[in-house]
Order: structure tokens, then sequence, then C-alpha cells
């Protein structure tokens, strides 16, 4: 394992801001998180998992050590109709979907394309169009910092929910993951319940869909609502959407009658926050080097040299404005560091 010295993350981060780590480590085996953590001066730095980089903000550089997940690997063994796949956490997650759709493995085919790597999807439950991380999830491996063994954690062990885990609260900053396990099926049953999927099926004339023709449409909505990462800096939807309890929501519905929303549980509605950005009037709008997705205002972009404060700074706009239109204060889904 090499250990280098002022590494630019410019193209370790899918917003394509200009940052540097003073320390970095690139980790391609468990092994080398033994090695690093014997290391008492560097791993006592502040510091950095970092995965795809899909989906954090940086606003300086890293004065600490960046610990960047390479480890790669895919494995798979059936069990009946169930097939279980072993990745790496340093596979990027779309070529994981893609071998599992070349091989048949039914379940990841609606989480096409999402940007990142697979040791980060269970972090904050990554999800897109009807499925989310953990209904594939079987268990995760993890360096554990503190006794620096390594330990599997289940489904029901990781608590998720939505766009969460316990990888983002209680054992935050505790634990590495270094391999995702998932559950998959020989058994084909098409997730067609986010609506555009099927009108995407009907337009393309097919009726009985297979894996890959699932996995295309969703590319194929994703990229036309969504920037490309490759092209325009962004790290996907930069807020949450909001859950409230159904009083406040009802509330707001007679002030606003078109609000899209969902049921987000008993007693609970989850609200678009793209729509509440469009309503506010900051669809496709540029504010220096930063602004929002022409065709998707969930999503701020880079459009050149933007720096992170400064697209901290435009999202904090946004916040003011749709928590004085909505009395609803937006949450970053991004991680700002
Ligand atoms: N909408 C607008 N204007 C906009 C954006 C959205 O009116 O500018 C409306 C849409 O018309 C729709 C609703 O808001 O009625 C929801 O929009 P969409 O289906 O595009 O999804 P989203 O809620 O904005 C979430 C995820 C995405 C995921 C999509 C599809 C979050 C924070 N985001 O976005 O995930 O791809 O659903 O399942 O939950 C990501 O996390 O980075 C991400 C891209």
């Amino acid at each position: 394992m090499t250990i280098e010295e002022n590494v630019s993350l410019k193209n370790l981060n899918t917003f394509g801001v200009a940052a540097s780590a003073r320390w970095f480590a690139d980790i391609t085996t468990e092994e080398h998180l033994k090695e690093l953590f014997a290391d008492k001066h560097l791993t006592s730095l502040p510091r950095l998992v970092l995965g795809g980089g899909s989906n954090v903000l940086f606003t300086g550089d890293f004065d600490g050590l960046v610990i960047h997940i390479n480890i790669k690997g895919v494995q798979h063994r059936n069990e009946g109709d169930h097939i279980y796949v072993s990745a790496g956490g340093g596979e990027v997650w779309n070529d994981l979907v893609n071998y599992c759709v070349k091989h048949q493995f039914a379940g990841m085919e609606n989480l096409s394309l999402i940007p990142g790597s697979v040791g980060a999807s269970p972090v904050q439950n990554i999800g897109a169009y009807g499925v989310e991380l953990m209904d594939i999830f079987h268990s995760c491996r993890a360096f554990e910092i503190a006794s620096g063994e390594m330990i599997t954690f289940t489904r029901e062990q990781c608590k998720f929910s939505y766009r969460d885990s316990i990888f983002k609260s209680a054992y935050k900053g505790l634990y590495i993951i270094t391999e995702v396990t998932f559950k998959l099926s020989r058994i084909f049953k098409p997730n067609v319940s986010y609506g555009a999927i099927q009108q995407e099926l009907d337009k393309r004339g097919i009726r009985v869909p297979g894996i890959k023709d699932v996995s295309d449409v969703v590319s194929h909505i994703r990229v036309s609502k969504l920037p490309d990462p490759g092209m325009i800096g962004n790290a996907g939807s930069f807020f949450k959407n909001p859950i409230i309890p159904v009083a406040k929501f009802i509330q707001l519905q007679s002030n606003f009658p078109d609000i899209v929303n969902y049921p987000a549980g008993e007693g609970f509605i989850k609200l678009a926050a793209g729509w509440m950005i469009e309503q506010c009037g900051w669809k496709g709008k540029a504010s220096g080097n930063t602004g929002t997705w022409k065709n998707q205002a969930l999503v701020l972009v880079n459009h050149g040299n933007a720096t992170g404060n400064e697209i901290l700074n435009f999202s904090s706009q946004i916040i003011d404005s749709v928590r004085s239109k909505f009395d609803v204060t937006l949450e970053r889904e991004v991680n700002i560091i």
C-alpha cells in the first residue's frame, strides 16, 4: 500500500470541484486497511472514506487522510432460485449492475446507471425508480476501526430507511465497508411501479420485458432527466425528498393543491423536493459557475470551475426560498466536506 501526499481529488468527485488531500491511501485489499490503521500518526488525523465520490461536495482542501476504497472483484453463487452476488467495495456500481443484467440475475436493473461505488451504496441506501438497495441487500463486510476486525452486517443490522442506514447514524465513522453481498433472483418480476418505465416500455412496444429491457429503459429515463457527471459535474439529487407529518401536509395541500406527494409510512408523507424547487423558480437557473439542472431542479451542477463553496452557498439560497414558500426545510443529501 502506498500513501501519497497532496493528491488532487478533482477526478475523484463527480462534482469535479478542485480540492486536494493532504494524505491519500489507495486501498485495494482488506489487509491494506489493517496496515493503514497500524500507523497511529496517519489514523489520528481527520479522515474521509471515499468511494466513487458521487455524493460529496468538497468546500476546500482536505487536511487529513483520504482513504480511497478501491477493492475489486465480483463473485456469485447459486442457491435454488437465488443468486448471491458479492462485490468488492471499490467496484463501480453500474459495472456490477451490467454484470448482473448480462448474467440474467434479477433485482438490480432499476438501479442502472447510478453513479458511485458498491461500498458506498449501503451507506445511504441508494434508490431509484421504485427500488432501493435494501430490497436486494443481503449483507456486507466492514473493517471495524476500533478493533481492526472484519465484521459482517446483516440487512436487519444495517437499519435501512429512505437514503439512510446505521452507517450514517449510530455507526457513522466507525466502519469501512469492503464488500457487499446482494441477494438476487433467477425469477424476474419487473418492477414498473415508477410510471415512466411502463410508458417507455409501451412506447418501445415491449409487452413482456426482460431484465435488459428494464435496465435499458431506466438508463434512458436517467439520461433524459439527469446530467452525465462525465460531462457536467453533479452529485445526483442534492437534497433529500422531505418527509413530513400528514397534518402538516394537509395544511400545505390546501395552499398548493398540486403539491407532488407520496405515502411514506403511517402518519407521514414524502414531498418531491424537485417540484418545490421548481415552484420557487430555480429550475435551470444558473448562478455564476453553478445552477440547477434544466430537466431536474433537484440536481445542482458545476457549469465549469465552480468551487465547493459556491455550490454550497447556492444550495443555501434554495433552502431559504423553499422554506419561505412552503415552510419546509430541505436537508442536503450530499455530504459537505
Ligand atoms: N419534479 C418537478 N420538477 C423538477 C423535478 C421533479 O416538478 O425539477 C417532479 C416530477 O415531475 C415528479 C416528482 O417531482 O412528479 C419526482 O421527480 P422524479 O421522479 O424525477 O424523482 P425525484 O423525487 O426528484 C428521486 C431520487 C432520485 C431518483 C428518482 C427516481 C431522491 C433524493 N432522489 O428523485 O435519486 O433517481 O427519485 O426514482 O430521493 C439521487 O439520489 O441522486 C437520485 C438521482
